[in-house]
């Protein structure tokens, strides 16, 4: 293992974290005083973007592509992690590919497979090669993000939902697994929050979904990355398996 640069420093890993929420949950980890790392597999300029705004506002960060869904990427991503800056504390699981709508009628395994490869494969990967160094630190955090859609269950994203619910299934097994080595695993479930491939929502779109909003606003990537940052901290040590929803109450029983 190479000297690290930033000794002293958690080191917190974002997958997904060159845009949309995995870059907001990254700026704040870096303004939180985390090493960053910002792992993306095509937006290289984009990852650039959050490190140098990490930098820029005293933070430590460096950006690592990778195709987090591929099983030697994921070896070789927490390697160079691990080389550059210290084992991982905190591994944030964020990225996700495109999430179509398909009809049951048109539904196949290879939709389910482009779900669960982000959702269920990626997270295993990253967890298998993370935890043998938090176990070393006797201290970890794995933060899931999952999605209320689960809970919503809308038509024609059943490959996403179902994934999603494995997600939670994951946490919930691993977070009992895990317990006894000082790793917490916990599951962040967003309501509908603005990124940049929402751009074209339409503003009647937008008042459907906040007529269900008790909190009548939309989430913001502020609130995600406010939540993992609580879940990342020294003060959640008892909070484990569970499922914390930031949508605004949209999904209340
Ligand atoms: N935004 C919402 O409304 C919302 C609601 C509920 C749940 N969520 C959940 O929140 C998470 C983030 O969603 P988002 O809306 O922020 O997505 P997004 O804006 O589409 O960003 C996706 C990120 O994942 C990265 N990525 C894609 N494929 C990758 C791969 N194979 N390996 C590594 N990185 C990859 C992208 O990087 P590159 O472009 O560099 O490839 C990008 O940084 C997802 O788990 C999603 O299900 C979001």
């Amino acid at each position: 293992m190479t000297s690290l640069a930033f000794a002293g420093q958690r080191v917190a890993l974002v997958t997904g974290a060159s845009r949309g929420l995995g870059a907001g949950i990254a700026r704040r980890l870096g303004a939180e005083g985390y090493f960053v790392a910002v792992n993306y597999r095509s937006g290289a300029d984009q990852a650039a973007e959050v490190v140098e705004s990490i930098r820029q506002a005293g933070g430590a960060a460096d950006a690592f592509s990778a195709d987090v869904t591929d099983e030697a990427a994921v070896a070789s991503l927490v390697e160079r992690i691990t080389g550059t800056a210290g084992p991982i504390a905190v591994l944030v699981a964020n990225a996700t590919g495109p999430q179509p709508t398909v009809a049951i009628d048109d539904l196949d395994w290879e939709d389910h497979l482009a779900q669960l490869d982000f959702f269920v494969k990626s997270p295993t990967l990253l967890v298998r090669a993370a935890v043998p160094h938090m176990r070393e630190q006797r201290f970890g955090r794995i933060i899931q993000i999952g999605s209320d859609m689960f809970e919503r269950a809308l038509p024609e994203m059943s490959a996403y939902v179902a994934a999603k619910g494995a997600q939670l299934g994951l946490t919930r097994s691993w977070a009992r697994e895990l317990g006894p080595s000082g790793i917490t695993v916990n599951l962040v479930a967003p309501g509908w929050i603005p990124v940049e491939r929402h751009a074209d929502a339409s503003p009647q779109e937008i008042a459907a979904y906040l007529a269900e909003v008790p909190m009548g606003r939309m989430g913001t990537i502020e609130d995600i990355a406010e939540t993992v940052a609580f879940l990342a901290s020294d003060r959640t040590g008892f909070i484990t398996g569970q499922r914390i929803t930031v949508n605004g109450g949209h999904t209340i029983d």
